[in-house]
């Protein structure tokens, strides 16, 4: 991958609306889909494959991957929690899939209601199934949840972290993401364990997952960049958090992502301006939801200029 380029990946129809009490319609969800393109931002995490009744707000997956697989230039993917979930993503025809699983056991079983070694083991059922739709291509992405740290168990091993991508590796996924999902990552930590990821990894893409929830989330982008890490999730405004995991709060605010990656001379293709129009048509709609952000509190600044010339263009 180019040194010189990012990919942000909006993870706020997924990640951002799971912990939302308004639950937007399919068509208000390809609208955002629809902008999000229009602004650069090309590859989005559109649904989640969960039963209805766990995450009401994912009730119309189907529809949304369908009508966001018409969307010219989007690279939609989504969420699966099991095969099941997979089995429903493959049905749409979405070439994207990103399984997640919990390095801490504590934290899987509670979100996904099995161990870590289980959910482990399934992701060889989810590669066969996947097979057996006979689309190859189909992209499997395996997501590792609380990889930094967990509000339930405390530590995670950093050697047991590795062993699990190790496994998933083996088992087949075409993309890693390391997430920390409840904001227990800094700077240090995330050097050291990006660099082993990545020495791991070889040619399988990596991305991070960042949650702001002590305020250190750009400080990991830009300790993950260091690392070599240059793919990482954000959802606009900063929604989001994972319903299963105590005092969880948003991940890292889209608008600032593009703001340190651009400024820091990495291309990312997308469009602040654009960004923070989006993020108030999606504000309107979710009445009394935090947003929060920087650049969208204060603006940019006049001195920024975006590595991606096409970006002061719009
Ligand atoms: N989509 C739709 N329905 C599903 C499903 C899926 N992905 N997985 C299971 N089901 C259905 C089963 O068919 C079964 O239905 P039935 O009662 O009509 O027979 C029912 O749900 C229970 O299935 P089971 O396999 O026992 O699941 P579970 O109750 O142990 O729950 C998960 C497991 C993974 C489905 C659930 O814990 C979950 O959705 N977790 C995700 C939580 C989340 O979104 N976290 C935030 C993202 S990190
Ligand atoms: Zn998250």
């Amino acid at each position: 991958m180019n040194d010189n380029y990012a990919q942000v990946t909006e993870v706020g129809l997924r990640d951002g609306l799971q912990m939302v009490k308004t639950i937007l319609s399919a068509d208000q969800k390809l609208e955002w889909c629809r902008r999000m393109v229009a602004a650069g931002c090309t590859n989005i995490e559109v649904t989640s494959f969960v039963p209805p009744k766990i995450v009401p707000q994912f009730a119309d997956s189907d529809e949304v991957a369908r009508g966001a697989l018409k969307i010219n230039g989007l690279h939609a993917s989504a969420l699966v929690p099991n095969l099941k979930g997979a089995q429903r993503a493959f049905d749409t025809g979405l070439k994207k899939v990103h399984y997640v699983l919990s390095a801490s056991n504590e934290h899987n079983l509670k979100n996904v209601r099995r161990s870590t070694a289980e959910s482990v083991d399934d992701f060889s059922n989810i590669v066969a199934a996947r097979d057996e739709t006979g689309h190859r291509d189909i992209k499997l992405g395996a997501g590792l949840a609380t990889a930094f740290g967990c509000t339930i168990a405390g530590q995670v091993d950093e050697a047991h972290v590795l062993k699990i991508v190790e496994t998933l590796l083996k088992a087949g996924a075409d993309q890693i993401a390391i997430a920390d999902t409840v904001g227990y990552a800094n700077p240090g930590q995330v050097k050291k364990l990006m660099r082993r990821v990545l020495a791991l990894t070889g040619d399988i893409p990596v991305t991070c997952h960042f949650h702001d929830t002590r305020g250190l989330g750009l400080a990991n982008v830009f300790a993950a960049l260091d690392a070599g890490v240059r793919s990482f999730d954000s959802s606009l405004g900063g929604l989001g958090g994972c319903p299963f995991a105590p005092n969880a709060t948003g991940n890292i605010n889209t608008e600032d992502t593009v703001f340190l990656l651009e400024s820091e001379g990495i291309r990312t293709g997308i469009n602040i301006n654009a960004l923070l129009s989006i993020r108030e048509l999606v504000a309107s709609w979710l009445v009394g939801e935090p947003f929060v952000g920087a650049i969208a509190r204060a603006g940019l600044p006049k001195t920024f200029a975006e590595a991606d010339a096409g970006n002061a263009l719009a």
